[in-house]
């Protein structure tokens, strides 16, 4: 098992949370009890999964094996757009909570925010609400909400999330976005930190190829990965890399050793392209992505 640890940062309800974590979108459930396990090994106390993703059981299998306690664990998950509504929330949060063999789950997120249904996203943040008053989850937050969204959210809702988990990699920063969550206190956990997106939806350019990542990666004896999470970290996000495989898992989390400077992040900033590789918040519909969520 490692010794290494990851720097933590503090919510904006003074919980604390790792900066650097571990993703498990599409990762298939007969690998995810293994790569969480391995994750855990490696010194990740973070792991972020989905109702969406169908392996929060997994997950938890994976955490138990690792035989770390529980209370140094911080398990994320979100709920799916299917099961938004008070009830239907509140009820989601027990299937995933079943799933993953908790009993409290530390950060509990929207997924994405439901334009055509805005009122049914509002309600099921006011089920996150009643859940976090209820001591069932430590921290409350969404994910892949744009401006718009968050304000709304913030006009008509009592507690301000404590994250907001969005596409973050060199080349879609969101920075106007980053931004408003700076001001709101809301943390920015960046999703496809590595930029994973930009390969395997086989965008003309992938974040693993960059010229000047490249560069920059072999000053420090690191990998393009490496200097992408190293990137997060400097600049205060959140950042939850996602790999099956045992040297990337390793590699993904061995960052903790050196530092860019100035000019370096400034380098990685101009790289923002302003094309986003995942779907257009505003383009989620119940029609488009909605899916049954399977009961526990
Ligand atoms: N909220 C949302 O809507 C949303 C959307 C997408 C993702 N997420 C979360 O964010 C996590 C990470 O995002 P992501 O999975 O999209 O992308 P990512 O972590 O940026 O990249 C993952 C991809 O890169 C590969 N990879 C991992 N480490 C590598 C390395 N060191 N060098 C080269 N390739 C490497 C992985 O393949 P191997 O597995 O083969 O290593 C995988 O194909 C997800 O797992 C999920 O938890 C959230």
């Amino acid at each position: 098992m490692s010794t290494a640890t990851a720097p933590t940062l503090t919510l904006n309800n003074g919980i604390l949370v790792p900066a650097l974590g571990f993703g498990v979108f599409q990762t298939p459930p007969e690998e995810t009890v293994g790569a969480v396990e391995a994750a855990i090994h490696e010194g990740y106390r973070l792991i972020d999964t989905g109702a969406s993703y169908m392996n929060e059981r997994e997950v938890g299998e994976g955490i138990r094996r690792a035989g770390v306690a529980r209370d140094e664990m911080f398990v994320e998950t979100k709920l799916w757009i299917s099961d938004y509504g008070y009830d239907a929330a509140l009820h989601a949060f027990e299937k995933s909570a079943r799933k993953l063999d908790v009993d409290q789950i530390d950060l509990l997120l929207l997924h994405q925010p439901l334009p055509s249904s805005f009122d049914r996203t509002l309600d099921a943040y006011r089920a996150l609400e009643t859940l976090l008053h209820d001591g069932k989850v430590r921290a409350i937050g969404v994910s892949n909400f744009m401006p718009d969204h968050l304000d709304r959210l913030l006009a008509e809702t009592a507690v301000v999330p404590a994250v907001n988990q969005i596409e973050v990699h060199p080349y879609f920063q969101q920075t106007a976005l980053q931004r408003l969550n700076v001001e709101h206190g809301i943390l920015t956990q960046a999703w496809s930190p590595i930029g994973g997106i930009t390969s395997y939806r086989g965008a003309e350019r992938q974040t693993f190829d960059d010229p000047t990542l490249l560069e920059i990666a072999e000053r420090h004896g690191k990998s393009a990965a490496q200097v992408m999470l190293r990137w997060h970290l400097q600049q205060s996000r959140s950042a939850i890399p996602k790999s099956t495989n045992p040297a990337r898992i390793a590699e993904n989390f061995d960052v903790f050793d050196f530092q860019l400077n100035d000019e370096e992040l400034a380098a990685i900033d101009e790289l923002d392209t302003g094309v986003r590789g995942g779907p257009e918040p505003d383009t989620i519909t119940l029609e488009t992505f909605g899916k049954e969520i399977p009961e526990a």
